[in-house]
């Protein structure tokens, strides 16, 4: 079965978050204070969780992110990865994941069917990296990568390229694709939070690439389908490659295939629109077909795009916590 929206779009790819909580508080995700955490009644089981992935697959799904806050602070979610990894039509079984608990997990989540992983690294030193996650340890997020190169998981590096703060790092992140068979994606920081001034810390795709281009030779990449909206380039002779997310500047929501669940069941088809449904009392009176029906209408009104651009963010603040990103 096939999923369209109003403007053609094939949706196929669910970002699934099952939980609020995060162990780390990235200054771009959250304020200082961090954000208040939804209750454990808010929360969905890994039922009910499960229960929204079945009738999702159902209805044409192939590909689906657990997401959080950070997923790997909630107990079970092991378990949880193994049984969705059971449904028939999924194709795709993937995680994003700040990287601190990976070095003990990568092996568990790995025999749990999990495919790849997206560990968010904005930083390759030390003490940037403990600013920009107000306190994170570098090592042990490096620790985790290794490890989930040793399962096995393919490892794309997420940064949110912000100037003034880690910019001066691209070419290192770059580099780190010459010897690691890594794919590095450079993502257009989003004013989630709304942040003042958060237009200084906006650097386009576009002067990110024009950087890169002045030290290394590269080449484009073919897109791959379910691959998500970066365009990728490699280096010739390096091992891994690199790409840029440009919700900002790019021409991004045409190709968009996803919806989003948050923790307790609030379904959005935008990142940036206000606009969401609530799964919970369905899925609280476990009405399968009443999860579906709704599912389908939150496709239906997807927006065509999102309205945010390099100078104007008209959406509620929000921290990327509470989606998933
Ligand atoms: N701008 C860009 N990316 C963000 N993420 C979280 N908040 C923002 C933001 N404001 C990224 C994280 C993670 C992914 C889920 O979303 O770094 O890699
Ligand atoms: Fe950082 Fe992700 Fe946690 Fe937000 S949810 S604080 S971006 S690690």
């Amino acid at each position: 079965m096939e999923l369209n929206d109003s403007y053609g779009r094939k949706i196929n790819y669910l970002r699934l978050a099952v939980t609020d909580r995060c162990n780390l508080r990235c200054q771009y995700c959250m304020p200082a204070e961090g954000v208040p955490k939804l209750s454990h009644s808010d929360i969905l089981s890994y039922e009910e969780l499960f229960l929204v992935a079945q009738a999702a697959v159902s209805m044409g799904i192939e590909k689906i992110r657990v997401t959080g806050g950070e997923p790997l602070v909630r107990k079970g979610v092991v378990e949880f990865l193994a049984r969705l990894s059971t449904l028939t039509g999924l194709k795709h079984l993937v995680l994003t994941t700040n990287g601190l608990l990976l070095e003990e997990m990568a092996e568990d989540l790995s025999r749990a069917g999990v495919q790849r992983l997206n560990v968010s690294l904005d930083s390759l030193q030390p003490a940037t990296f403990k600013q920009i996650t107000r306190n994170g340890e570098l090592a042990q997020v490096l620790a985790g990568i290794a490890a989930a190169e040793r399962a096995g998981m393919p490892v794309k590096v997420n940064m949110v390229v912000m100037r003034g703060i880690n910019d001066a790092e691209i070419l290192d992140f770059v580099r780190l694709t010459l010897d690691k068979p890594y794919s590095v994606r450079f993502i257009e920081y989003m004013p989630t939070i709304k942040e003042e001034n958060w237009q200084s810390l906006v650097i386009t795709g576009e002067e990110i690439l024009g950087r890169i281009e002045k030290e290394f030779e590269f080449k484009g990449l073919d897109q791959v389908e379910l691959a998500g909206p970066a365009k990728n380039y490699k280096i010739e002779g390096a091992q891994g490659s690199f790409g840029l997310i440009t919700p900002l500047s790019g021409h991004f929501c045409g190709a968009c295939n996803r919806i989003r669940m948050t923790s307790s069941g609030k379904v959005k088809s935008c990142l940036f629109s206000d606009q969401e449904y609530d799964l919970k009392p369905f899925l609280r009176s476990k009405d399968v077909i009443a999860v579906k029906v709704a599912l389908r209408r939150i496709i239906v009104t997807k927006p065509e795009k999102h309205q945010i651009s390099c100078s104007e963010a008209e959406h509620q603040a929000f921290a990327m916590s509470s989606i998933g990103g």
